[in-house]
Parts: C-alpha cells; sequence; structure tokens
C-alpha cells in the first residue's frame, strides 16, 4: 500500500493466519447446537429469539414489550418481574435439583468446600435476611470487597434476592479505589473478608475498608467475614462479624419481585486515565442474556464441571462465575488463589482433582503458562477436559495453539470470545460444535448479535480492518454510566451515532471472521500505516523464544510514530547475542518491514490491570523514560521498576 493510499483512517491488516480447525466430530453430534439455522432465525426475528430465550428462565409475571428502543436507552421485557437469586436457587431446588453441586470451592492453602444448590439458597436466604436486619433495603446499594470464597457469591445473590444492587470492588484494589467507588455509587453497607491468601500468605481487606471508610460519608454498616484470622480494628455499632449474623438467620427469604429494567448491579471499569465508570446492568435482559450465552457458547451440559478461572471481582466473574452458570444449574469449580501456588501445576492439578470438563480463562494465564513451559501440565490428567475458552484480550495465534495442544491435548475446540464489562455477555464468539475455528480469531458474532466493521466514515468494511461497531441492542448491554448519562452518550454512542462503539478495532476476513486487533487508542500510526498492537505482537509471540509481548507507538521524527516492543521471554530462553535483531527481522518478515519494531527490550515481567491487560499507557512512559501516569489499577507495582532496571542491557536501539 502506498503511502496516498494511506489517508483514510481504517487500520491495516497485515497478519495472515491460514490455520482451520473444525469441531471434533464427536463433539459436534451431541453438540447444543450443530446446525447454522440458528444464525439465521435470530437475525430474521431478533426479538423473537431473545423472547424464547428469556423465556427459559422464570418470570413471576410476564413482559408486555420485548424491546423498548429510544436509542441509546434500551428496556428489555418492560412489564415482567423477575428475581434473579431466584432464577438461579430457588427454581431448581424445586425441581428436584438442590443435591447438584453448585460450587466445588479450593481455598489457595488447600481447604475446599462443596456446596450444594440447596445449601447456596439456604446460604443467601441467610444473608439476604441478615443485611435487612442491617437495615439495607430494596434499591440500597451495597458495597462488596472480598478474596474468592464462597461468601462472596453468597453476598452477591443475597442482595439480588432482596433487590440491592451490589458494587463488587476487587479484592486486589486499594482502599483509595474501594472509596471512589463507595462514594460514586453511594453504597449504604460493605461486605468484607478479615483478610484473604495470596500466594501463600494473609493479605488484609478489612483494613483497607477501615482506611476507605474514613471518607465515605453514605456507610452505615460493615459485614466482616472470618477468613484468615487475622488482626482486625473493629468499629463498634458499625462492623458486624458474618459469624455473629448471618448463620442465626432463617434460612428462608421471599425474593423480591422485581422489574426486568430494576439494576442488578454496578461494575466499575477504569477508563485509560480518567474516572472509573459505573457500568450499569440491569436484571431480566442481563440474565437472560448471560444465561444463554452460558449455555451456548460453553455447550453445557448435566454432567459438566466447569471452571472460569477469573476473579468475581470483574466482569467475566459477574457474568460466567455467579449469574450465568447458577442460571443453567451448572456445576463450577471456584478457586481462591493463582496459578503459580504453590506450583506451576496448582491449576492442572485442580482440573484433575474435580474433573473439570470446560476451562475459561484469559490469554494472560495462557500466556504465563506457555512461558513456564509444557511440563507442569503434562505431569496431570487433563483427560477430562472437552472445550477451552479464552477472554480478555486478544489471543496470539500462537498462544491459542499452546492452549489447544497441550492443555486440550488437540482433542478439545477452542472458544475465542470477545466482549466487555459494558456488554455484560459474550458478543463474539464460535459456537463449539458449529464453527470452524482460526487460532487467534473470535469468528463471527453470537446469534442476536448484529455487529459489523466500520470505517472513520461509519461505512462497513467488507473485508480489512477497521472500527468494530454493534447495530442493534442486545439484552444484556449495559444501560448507562452511573449518573453520567452525558458521558454514556460521549464515551459510546458518538463515534458512529446510533451504533455502539465499543473503542476496539477489528478486521474481518474473507470468511467473515473477526479478528480483534486491540483498543483503538493503542492504535499506532508508523509513516502514515494505522498499525494494531495485536498483529505485531502476535507475530513476536510467533518467535519459539517469547512468551509474550506488548508494542507501544512512540514519537519519532523521520517516521511520526516508533514501533518500541517488550519481550518476555520463555523460562529456559537466554536473550543475549543477537536475539534482538532476530525477533525484529522476524517480524518484518511475518507481517512486512513496516511493522519491524525499532526497538526490542527484553523484561521480565509487563504491568497489567488485575484482570491481566496490558497497561500500554505505562510502556509508553517507561519506553520514553518519562514519569509514570496513574498507577492505581497496575495489579503489581514492582513489575515497573524490573522493567525500567532491566531496560539498559537488553535495549536493541538501532
Ligand atoms: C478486550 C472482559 C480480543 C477488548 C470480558 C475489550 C478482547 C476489553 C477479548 C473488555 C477477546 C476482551 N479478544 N479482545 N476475546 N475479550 N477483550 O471490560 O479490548 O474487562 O474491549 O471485559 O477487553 O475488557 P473487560
Amino acid at each position: 500500500m502506498t503511502e496516498t493510499e494511506n489517508k483514510h483512517d481504517e487500520i491495516e491488516a497485515l497478519l495472515a493466519e491460514n490455520r482451520l480447525f473444525a469441531p471434533p466430530t464427536e463433539f459436534a453430534a451431541s453438540a447444543r447446537v450443530n446446525s447454522p439455522e440458528i444464525y439465521a432465525e435470530a437475525a430474521a426475528d431478533l426479538e423473537g429469539f431473545w423472547a424464547k430465550e428469556a423465556a427459559q428462565l422464570d418470570w413471576f409475571e410476564p413482559w408486555h414489550t420485548v424491546l423498548d428502543w429510544q436509542a441509546p436507552y434500551a428496556k428489555w421485557f418492560d412489564g415482567g418481574k423477575i428475581n434473579v437469586s431466584y432464577n438461579c436457587l430457588d427454581r431448581h431446588v424445586a425441581a428436584g435439583r438442590g443435591d447438584r453441586v453448585a460450587f466445588y470451592w479450593e481455598g489457595e492453602p488447600g481447604d475446599t468446600r462443596i456446596i450444594t444448590y440447596k445449601d447456596l439458597l439456604e446460604d443467601v436466604s441467610r444473608c439476604a435476611n441478615a443485611l435487612k436486619e442491617l437495615g439495607i433495603q430494596r434499591g440500597d446499594v451495597v458495597a462488596i470487597y472480598m478474596p474468592m470464597i464462597p461468601e462472596l457469591a453468597v453476598a452477591m445473590l443475597a442482595c439480588a434476592r432482596i433487590g440491592a444492587p451490589h458494587t463488587v470492588v476487587f479484592g486486589g484494589f486499594s482502599s483509595a479505589s474501594l472509596s471512589d467507588r463507595i462514594n460514586d455509587a453511594h453504597a449504604k453497607a460493605v461486605i468484607t473478608a478479615d483478610g484473604g491468601f495470596r500466594r501463600g500468605a494473609p493479605s488484609g481487606l478489612k483494613v483497607n475498608v477501615d482506611e476507605a471508610l474514613q471518607t465515605t460519608p453514605t456507610i452505615e454498616k460493615v459485614l466482616v467475614v472470618k477468613r484468615t484470622g487475622q488482626d482486625v480494628d473493629w468499629v463498634e455499632g458499625r462492623d458486624v462479624w458474618w459469624h455473629d449474623l448471618v448463620p442465626s438467620q432463617p434460612a428462608d427469604c421471599p425474593p423480591e419481585h422485581m422489574e426486568s429494567e430494576d439494576m442488578l448491579y454496578l461494575l466499575y471499569t477504569s477508563g485509560t486515565t480518567a474516572k472509573p465508570k459505573g457500568i450499569l446492568h440491569t436484571t431480566g435482559g442481563y440474565l437472560t442474556g448471560v444465561a444463554s450465552t452460558h449455555r451456548l457458547v460453553f455447550d453445557i451440559k448435566d454432567d459438566d464441571v466447569y471452571w472460569a478461572a477469573a476473579d468475581i471481582g470483574w466482569v467475566t466473574g459477574h457474568s460466567y462465575i455467579v449469574y450465568g452458570p447458577l442460571a443453567n444449574g451448572s456445576t463450577s469449580v471456584l478457586y481462591e488463589g493463582t496459578p503459580d501456588y504453590p506450583a506451576w501445576d496448582r491449576w492442572w492439578d485442580i482440573v484433575e482433582k474435580y474433573k473439570v470438563t470446560i476451562l475459561y480463562c484469559a490469554p494472560t494465564a495462557i500466556r504465563a503458562h506457555m512461558k513456564q513451559g509444557p511440563q507442569f501440565a503434562q505431569t496431570h490428567d487433563l483427560s477430562s477436559l472437552r472445550l477451552l475458552g479464552s477472554v480478555g484480550e486478544p489471543i496470539n495465534p500462537e498462544a491459542w495453539i499452546w492452549y489447544q495442544k497441550y492443555i486440550g491435548q488437540e482433542r478439545c475446540p477452542v472458544v475465542d470470545t470477545w466482549w466487555q464489562t459494558e456488554t455484560g455477555m459474550i458478543m463474539i464468539s464460535p459456537l463449539p460444535g458449529l464453527t470452524v475455528t482460526k487460532p487467534g480469531s473470535a469468528t463471527t458474532p453470537f446469534p442476536g448479535i448484529d455487529a459489523d466493521i466500520f470505517d472513520h466514515n461509519g461505512d462497513p468494511v467488507e473485508t480489512g480492518g477497521g472500527y468494530l461497531v454493534i447495530k442493534k441492542p442486545w439484552p444484556a448491554m449495559l444501560r448507562g454510566i452511573y449518573g453520567d448519562p452525558e458521558r454514556y452518550e460521549r464515551t459510546y454512542w458518538a463515534r458512529f451515532p446510533g451504533n455502539y462503539f465499543p473503542g476496539d478495532g477489528a478486521r474481518r476476513d474473507v470468511d467473515g471472521y473477526y479478528w480483534l486487533m486491540g483498543r483503538v487508542d493503542d492504535v499506532m500510526n508508523v509513516s502514515g500505516h494505522r498499525l494494531s498492537t495485536t498483529e505485531i505482537e502476535s507475530a513476536l509471540v510467533s518467535h519459539p523464544a517469547v512468551a509474550e509481548a506488548a508494542v507501544v507507538g512512540i514519537p519519532d521524527d523521520l517516521t511520526g510514530e516508533a514501533i518500541f516492543s517488550f519481550v518476555i521471554l520463555k523460562a529456559d530462553v537466554d536473550g543475549n547475542g543477537d536475539l534482538g535483531a532476530e525477533l525484529r527481522q522476524h517480524v518484518g518478515k511475518v507481517i512486512g518491514p513496516i511493522a519491524r519494531p525499532k526497538s526490542v527490550m527484553f523484561t521480565p515481567d509487563l504491568p497489567k490491570t488485575r484482570s491481566g491487560k496490558i497497561m500500554r499507557r505505562l510502556l509508553r512512559d517507561i519506553a520514553q523514560n518519562r514519569p509514570l501516569g496513574d498507577t492505581t489499577t497496575l495489579a503489581d507495582t514492582s513489575v515497573v521498576e524490573a522493567i525500567r532496571s532491566s531496560s539498559a542491557a537488553a535495549s536493541d536501539d538501532e
């Protein structure tokens, strides 16, 4: 492509990936979906399709209107009355499935609990009654700041039961992040724990709550689970131990009949720099969307043991650990800790122990396992697995192949699922019994999702790169940014009026498959070529020495921007000699000279958010030796220092 052809704004598509994986015959034969009609049916009657999905839930009163769309505000199943906790618990128990396991919970130190649907219903009802005793009423917001223990799911479901919206704040966030979110949400109570276990050591949570509550006038009560037994400060009249209040409550609590459009929860996502956005999700449409996608994307069957190895503190945990799986009556694994504790085979030990059949995790975890090498998985029996999923970032084709080969043992389909906190549910994904997959592609929109790729004028790009958009409303979509309609309209609906703009770049190939190319804010402009971060990172990861890579654009006198790359090598590779030059050449060969990084820096780690996303903004600061911007969402602050101290030696600047 010449300079003149590059005046337009689309993102150039450079990477070609030609490997194809058809669903294994046996898998397809017994899959919930193995014929493509579902797509045509949903496209022909979108409202009818979602109404049929919603009808699989139990409603106290039917809706009168499937969809009321006053762009950009949707109401789904208006007039319907429903309770999420009732749908996740009571109806399964009433159907005689109370003895089914809801959660196999495993604590990081190795303690375990098995919780059936009947147990969970009783625990949730007791907790709901306890919340009422603490003065929480329908409509009051409750903040939840907990480790990955069963009480976290119990607390969310108890809130849903009494109609009190929750806002879960990830347990790794600081007291300042917690107080910001509490204040934005006007939360009335906090549910927390003394602490949680992380890599073998107890870490404090209550201590952060105490600190946060210095500046949160709306909080009246703090309910505290004893998890680690560490010492905590106590404020009489405000703080209440869970074990003093909850177990003695009646195990019966009638569920509130909620309006379909009542708020179920707020979940804060950090914009790159600005104040976090309180993403607002409601009740009937949300549950419809997550139950339907969970059932069909993961091909859920009665005998599955499903494990989403994520944290409940982010949206994957809300939709695909708590609400989707429980709405479907599934049996899940819930694990408190990190993948490397006490050793890098902890996950594979859990898969073997509980005979996990479906594993859903993030590319960052897959690449971390890839860095360590396959030997940790190879010492465990993973033959129970039948399906693998990925979420959270674009998955590099080589990481996809590694996952499929060493974890899926070339037997399991891989579903790469694209979605967001804002979308609430999976939007672009294979259906594993039907879709021929391509490593690195999330393939095609879920039935009933009307996605497209636009150029900067808002014209569809048939094949090639551009801006991902969603053209029609979907049931689990966000209903707004809490308290800030103007920001909602500006952030998601102003770029292409009438269409939802998620902020991601994507390209469509000749088969109509979608390839996510990263956030459009991260797109680099090199000599007038708009290049996506994802493709260059995937090219780096396709070199056998590389486990993970991140690229950023930095100002360059000659080319406008130049590509600066950070590379994590596999554990057994030595980064000396000409490896930097070799990697630059490798990228040039795989996707073209324009994409060849100007610099390669070897680093032991990358700055990531707690949900595993690379913080390219900080990498830009590091690459340019600038002071760092806001680091509050950074998972591990020591990483930045580690990168900075490794930089001088390994940089390969021409
Ligand atoms: C990215 C996580 C490529 C994307 C559920 C999106 C992905 C953001 C994928 C949302 C995927 C998530 N392929 N990119 N399969 N899944 N993303 O809100 O940039 O934590 O906009 O929700 O993650 O992140 P969030």
